[in-house]
C-alpha cells in the first residue's frame, strides 16, 4: 500500500487534509462534545494530549499506507469541521473500513455528504478498493442515513459488538460495493428499486 500523507482532496465546499499538529486543539474541541461521541467508539475526549495522540498516531499510520484519515475543513477559512478516515485495509480483499465524525455546528448542511463522497471515490477510484465496511450503532440514524446517501446497504446487525464507558451497543454493519457505487454514477445500468433512505429501526431484527 503506498503512503498516504500528501493526500489532499477538495470538493466545492471543503478541503480534506492530513492533520497536522496545529490542529490539535480544534479536533479537541469537536471530539470533547458529548453529542459528537454518543455512538463513538470510545468515550468522550476530556485531554487536549488525546487529540495529539491521535494526530502522531494517524500520521505514522499514513505514512505507512494503513490509515487514510483527513480533516474535514471548510474551504473558507480552514476552519475543521470534522473527520473522515478509511482503515483496517485489507490488500488482498481491496476492503477498507469507513469512520467519521462532524462538529456538532456543522451538521444538518451535507457537509458529510459532500465529503464522503470524496472520500469513497478516492478508495474507489485511486486506490483500487472493491468494498468499504461500515460498522455503526443501529441507534445513530444520522449516520446511517449519511450512509444510505452513498448507496450503502445494510447487511446485519451484531449483538452488543461494542462496549464503551461501561454500555454495550449493537453493530449495524454497512456495506458499499464498487459495482453498487458505479452503477449509481450511471443510473441506466442501476438495479430498479435501489434502496431509498430507511431509519433501520432495531425492532426490524
Ligand atoms: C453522522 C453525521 C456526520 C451526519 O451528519 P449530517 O449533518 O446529518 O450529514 P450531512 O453533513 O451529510 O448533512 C445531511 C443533512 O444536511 C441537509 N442539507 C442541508 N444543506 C445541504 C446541502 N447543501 N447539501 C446536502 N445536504 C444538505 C440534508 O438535507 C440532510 O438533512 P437531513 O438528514 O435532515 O435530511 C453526524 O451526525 C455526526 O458527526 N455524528 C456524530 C459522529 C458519529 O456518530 N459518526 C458516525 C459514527 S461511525
Amino acid at each position: 500500500m503506498s503512503t498516504f500523507d500528501q493526500i489532499y482532496l477538495s470538493t466545492e465546499r471543503l478541503i480534506l487534509r492530513p492533520l497536522s499538529e496545529s490542529d490539535a486543539p480544534a479536533l479537541f474541541v469537536i471530539f470533547s462534545d458529548a453529542r459528537i461521541m454518543r455512538y463513538w467508539s470510545t468515550p468522550v475526549w476530556s485531554a487536549l494530549s488525546t487529540a495529539e495522540e491521535r494526530i502522531a498516531r494517524n500520521a505514522r499510520g499514513m505514512s505507512a499506507g494503513e490509515v487514510l484519515a483527513l480533516g474535514i475543513f471548510h474551504a473558507d477559512g480552514q476552519r475543521l469541521l470534522g473527520t473522515c478516515d478509511l482503515f483496517r485495509f485489507d490488500a488482498q480483499c481491496r476492503r477498507a473500513d469507513i469512520g467519521y465524525g462532524l462538529a456538532f455546528g456543522a451538521w444538518g448542511q451535507g457537509y458529510m455528504q459532500e465529503a464522503l463522497a470524496a472520500l469513497i471515490g478516492y478508495g474507489f477510484d485511486n486506490l483500487a478498493l472493491n468494498r468499504i465496511e461500515a460498522d455503526i450503532d443501529p441507534r445513530n440514524i444520522a449516520s446511517a442515513n449519511a450512509l444510505l446517501r452513498q448507496g450503502f446497504r445494510q447487511e446485519g446487525l451484531f449483538r452488543e459488538r461494542w462496549i464503551v464507558a461501561g454500555e454495550k451497543s449493537d453493530s449495524a454493519m454497512f456495506g458499499l460495493l464498487l459495482s453498487d457505487w458505479v452503477a449509481a454514477k450511471n443510473p441506466a445500468t442501476a438495479a430498479a428499486g435501489s434502496p431509498a433512505i430507511l431509519l433501520v429501526p432495531p425492532a426490524a431484527y
